[in-house]
């Protein structure tokens, strides 16, 4: 990856942004909403910054937003990059690189996920305790970048335990039942076909979605401390009968937007205070 192109990137949001941000957010589908809270806020349309892509996916808006989340400077990527959406994987993750650059050193993904595990139910709120990377693709394939991170990244504790404990932390102070499991990667853009689902249960996965496993891998090549949350806003197919659909996803999003909200705003003020 051109580290020339991610200092111009930078070097363009750091001339507009008006605090440090600390902790960077990325938000899923139906998810986006989160950026809306930002106070002080500085909009960075993704057209404006160079190199960096712009998306097409419905409910995905295309901008940065940065300033404070209840008082933490964060800086929130409102609209994602997707493999299924013809992006490199390089493209998809050129934004964690950017806020590497600017001084991030924690990242937050969110995302919309069908529910592998049976257990789980739509509009559960999932922790992400680790991943399968089931897309056949992977970001930090070709030459490595040593100004970047190391050829060979450890990935045994890719989703960091401290955040992860303030999250199951947060929850319990909201009274709030925050599930926790694998997440798999598929590339998508189709849903998954029931014996699919079936193998990701075999493999171990919890629930299943086409974003997040790229990013998390960036940032840990970065030496970002990393944590996720998936929004189960279906069960993946084969599990209830019936078809889903993108409405679907989005429509349970929205429903468990204000408990999705209220566990970040608590999430990442707890992450602050433990600094
Ligand atoms: N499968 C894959 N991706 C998804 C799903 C799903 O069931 N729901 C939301 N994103």
């Amino acid at each position: 990856m051109n580290y020339t192109s991610i200092q111009e990137a930078a070097r363009t949001v750091n001339t507009r942004q008006k605090v440090q941000p600390k902790i960077g957010l990325i938000l899923g589908s139906g998810l986006g909403v989160l950026a809306d809270e930002i106070t002080d806020a500085v909009t960075i349309p993704y057209a404006d910054i160079p190199h960096f892509p712009v998306s097409t996916v419905e409910g995905h808006k295309g901008q940065l937003v940065i300033g404070e989340l209840h008082g933490v400077p964060v800086l929130a990527m409102q609209g994602r990059f997707h493999f299924y959406e013809g992006w490199d994987v390089k493209d998809v993750t050129f934004p964690v690189r950017v806020m590497k650059e600017l001084g991030i050193d924690k990242l937050i993904v969110t995302n919309a996920a069908g529910g592998v595990n049976p257990s789980l139910n739509a509009g559960d709120l999932m922790l992400i305790t680790d991943h399968i990377n089931h897309a056949g693709s992977h970001p930090l394939r070709g030459r490595n970048n040593p100004e970047l991170g190391v050829r060979f990244p450890d990935m045994s504790a890719a989703y960091s335990p401290r955040l992860r404990e303030e999250a199951q932390h947060a929850a319990a102070e909201l009274g709030m039942n925050l599930r926790e499991g694998v997440y798999v990667w598929n590339s998508g853009p189709s849903y998954e076909t029931p014996v699919e689902v079936k193998m990701l249960q075999y493999l171990g996965g919890d629930a299943v979605g086409m974003s997040t496993v790229p990013e998390v891998i960036a940032a840990r090549h970065a030496g970002m401390e990393t944590a996720g949350i998936s929004c189960i806003s279906n069960m993946a197919a084969g599990i209830l009968d019936q078809p889903l659909s993108h409405e679907e996803v989005i429509e349970t999003t929205e429903k468990v937007r204000e408990e999705f909200l209220g566990l970040i705003r608590e999430w990442v003020k707890r992450i602050e205070k433990g600094d």
